[in-house]
């Protein structure tokens, strides 16, 4: 965990339960008040570069927390530098509630998932929306995934504030579809070999009868 990490989310209620707990002497050494963001290293970038999905929650103006999936071919989440993340949020349900949620509070986190390596990382930042046709043009370019199908909407951009990496405690390892047809793809080829020469031997054998 990062120092600016444990700032943030180190609450005095959360503090509280620490304190209760026991657990509080130990975190209090993490805690760093003030103090720069976070940047992403080229380990988080990768990671991030390479995710197919992630959760993303936002904060209403009535204080519920909202989390909502997002999706698309991998590297559709673009690490632009190491204190800004972004990714092209396609046409949906039409609600808005993410876009709407962070107009009010541009406080975000995600959590991006690795089950095949059982890892993950949980990440703090600063939101906000730009409309496809008036942000950037470079930027809707690059943040753009080629040859995906979905309509692009808007350009999610994320100032990061702080970032951590958990354990992988409980997390059950789950292979996507396409990464299963890559592993079976060997199996698929041995058993073509072995049908043919079953069916080999069988003619050796009704020919030889
Ligand atoms: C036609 C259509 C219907 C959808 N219906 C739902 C739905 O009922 N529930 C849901 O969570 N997402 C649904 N989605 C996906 C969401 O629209 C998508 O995740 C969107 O980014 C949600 O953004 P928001 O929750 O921030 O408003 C639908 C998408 C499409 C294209």
């Amino acid at each position: 965990m990062t120092r600016r990490f444990a700032d943030l989310a180190f609450t005095p209620n959360v503090c509280a339960q620490q304190v209760r707990h026991g657990s509080r002497t130990q975190y209090a050494r993490m805690q760093a008040t003030g103090g720069e963001p976070d940047r992403l290293g080229p380990e988080e970038t990768e990671f991030l570069e390479d995710a197919d999905s992630f959760y993303l929650a936002t904060v209403s103006e009535t204080g519920w927390p909202y989390v909502q999936h997002r999706g698309g071919p991998k590297g559709f989440l673009t690490v632009l530098s190491p204190q800004r993340i972004a990714f092209a949020d396609y046409r949906g349900n039409l609600q808005y509630v993410s876009a709407g949620n962070a107009v009010g509070n541009d406080r975000a986190a995600l959590i991006v998932m690795d089950y095949v390596h059982r890892s993950r990382l949980k990440l703090l930042g600063h939101l906000h929306f730009e409309d496809v046709n008036e942000a950037d043009a470079e930027l809707v370019r690059k943040v753009s995934p080629s040859g995906y199908s979905a309509k692009v909407e808007r350009i999610a951009i994320i100032d990061v504030a702080a970032f951590d990496w958990n354990c992988p405690q409980h997390i059950t390892q789950r292979y996507s579809r396409q990464q299963v047809e890559v592993m079976i793809d060997s199996l698929r080829a041995q058993i073509a070999s072995l049908e043919q020469k079953l069916e080999e031997a069988r003619r050796q054998g009704s020919a030889a009868s």
